[in-house]
């Protein structure tokens, strides 16, 4: 790994990382309506699809905000998901019945379409794009006129606790885990920050609305086991490498920054998500 960031092997990593974690992520968190993922039917809400819309679906992964949105389409109405990721794109395929309906591979980045959409929604995508600006570019320039987006994206650190009582610990064992510059989930999580990047691209009448969701994640072990085999199963084999005693100093500071959401030794995090809705 290059000690610069470097968009394109960050690319390529989460590719891989997609594609290695898609069927466990579809299994235990997307599919499951868990956590965060009670943001679905809200995204989908707030973007007021209509029978008749063509709707693309940005990052669609394994395809649970595509799925929902194929229920409220009818016989006219069409959706695109596209993703980096061969192999959540191929759980997608298999999971929806509607008629209308394409999953292509394809980078957000060099979004490649003629046609233009009434509808673009794209959830916990967007703080996975190096250039943030040029996707939303794009995304404007294949929207109908008065087309709407909806955007979904995680918390700042402070509001996603899952994440941060155990990267903040590994972080401060090992503080180049990750290649300075590097995107991280809670880019676009402070309101003012997701507002601006949304603006800066063109789109006006900008909404965020911010949701409190709950996550139960049972003792400890349960939230150290489940972590490390998803959140942070791309970096793991580098925490191996440093030996046990670093692996136990991390972790017995993440159960610390853990303990205020303990209860009856079972955790229970708090998970703020925000929806943002801007027509073109
Ligand atoms: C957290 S998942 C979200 C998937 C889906 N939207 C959902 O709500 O379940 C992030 C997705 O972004 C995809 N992704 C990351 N970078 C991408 C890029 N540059 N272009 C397209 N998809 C990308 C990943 O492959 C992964 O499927």
């Amino acid at each position: 790994m290059s000690s610069k960031f470097n968009p394109i092997e960050f690319k390529i990593n989460t590719r891989t990382n997609w594609n290695t974690g898609a069927s466990q992520y579809y299994n235990n968190w997307a599919n499951s309506d868990v956590g965060p993922f009670k943001s679905t039917k809200e995204l989908v809400k707030a973007a007021e699809i209509k029978p008749d819309d063509s709707v693309l679906d940005v990052a669609c992964g394994t395809g649970v905000v595509s799925k929902e949105i194929s229920c409220l389409l009818g016989n006219s109405g069409n959706l695109v998901g596209i993703d980096i990721s061969r192999v959540a794109l191929g759980i997608a395929k298999k999971s929806i019945q509607f008629r209308n309906v394409d999953f292509i591979e394809m980078d957000a980045e060099n979004l490649g379409f003629h046609a233009k959409f009434d509808k673009i929604v794209c959830q916990y995508g967007l703080m996975f794009f190096p250039d943030a600006y040029k996707v939303l570019k794009s995304i404007s320039s294949i929207m109908k006129k008065d087309g709407k987006i909806a955007i979904a994206v995680h918390g700042t650190q402070t509001g996603v606790p899952y994440v941060s009582c155990i990267m903040k610990s590994i972080l401060h064992h090992i503080p180049d885990i990750r290649v300075k510059g590097t995107p991280t989930v809670h880019r676009f999580g402070d309101p003012k920050d997701l507002k601006k990047e949304i603006s800066a691209a063109g789109f006006t009448d900008i909404k965020i609305k911010k949701f409190t969701f709950t996550y139960h994640t049972g003792n400890f072990e349960e939230y150290w086991e489940d972590y490390m085999n998803s959140t942070a199963n791309s970096i793991w084999p580098k925490i191996k490498t440093k030996g046990i005693e670093i692996v136990n100093a991390i972790k017995k500071e993440a159960e610390q920054n853990t303990s205020p959401f303990i209860k009856n030794e079972q955790i229970e995090f708090p998970w703020n998500v925000l929806i943002a809705t801007a027509y073109k």
